[in-house]
């Protein structure tokens, strides 16, 4: 039998779907383990919570490199020293490089605080708002060349109150993220137990 999958996660904030996964690995029937988080960035509760969980940690801030090229070839090298199945952006706030995204295409799994293909890109909650619609959500997806664009995996929804349009979004963006911690937890599991293939933009995760 072949063992747990690798993780690498990749943060930029508050780390809380990274926790939940720290929670989920802890039991080896979820059959996946996390060698590794990185960050784009110091000092956020994503390294310390990371850190807390005695996980190896590095950080590539892009100021630190000549060019968006060479933080590419930087954040691929750290994470490809890891041999990840799976590398999970768990909030994780950069667009990564053609050079990342070659090295582990088909394996990359984002999660974004919408339903795409409506609203990508950093502020899918509040333009998803501003829009008005009425249910909104999250989408568990496989990282492309673009934004937000890639296969869909699996998709929560989260109802939009009158209330939300009070407070700027904090509340829905709570509700959003519980669903979403819940589903990338079922979303990374299915994937490290079962396999996937891609086929023609759809994902198939044997059942
Ligand atoms: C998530 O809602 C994610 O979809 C978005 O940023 C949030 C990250 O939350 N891109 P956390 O850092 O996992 O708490």
């Amino acid at each position: 039998m072949p063992g747990p999958a690798r993780l690498v996660v990749l943060v930029s904030g508050s780390g809380t779907n990274l926790q939940a996964l720290i929670e989920a690995v802890a039991d080896p029937v979820y059959g996946a383990e996390i060698l590794a988080v990185g960050a784009d960035r110091d000092g956020i509760a994503g390294l310390e919570r990371a850190e807390r969980a005695g996980l190896p940690v590095f950080v590539h801030r892009v100021k630190d490199h000549g060019d968006r090229a060479d933080w590419d070839r930087a954040l691929t090298a750290s994470v490809a020293g890891y041999e990840p199945d799976l590398v999970v952006t768990a909030g994780f706030m950069k667009i990564l490089g053609p050079g990342f995204i070659e090295a582990f295409a088909g394996r990359i799994v984002n999660t974004h605080p919408a339903l795409l293909p409506s609203f990508p890109g950093a502020h899918g909650v509040t333009d998803a708002l501003a829009y008005g619609v009425r249910v909104t959500g999250c989408t568990v997806h496989l990282v492309d060349a673009g934004v937000d664009t890639g296969p869909i995996i699996a998709q929560g929804v989260v109802e939009v109150h009158d209330a939300d349009h009070a407070d700027g979004g904090e509340a829905l963006q709570e509700r959003i993220k519980t669903v979403e911690r819940k589903l990338l937890v079922d979303v990374v599991g299915r994937l490290a137990r079962e396999g996937h293939r891609i086929e023609d933009r759809k994902v198939w995760i044997p059942a």
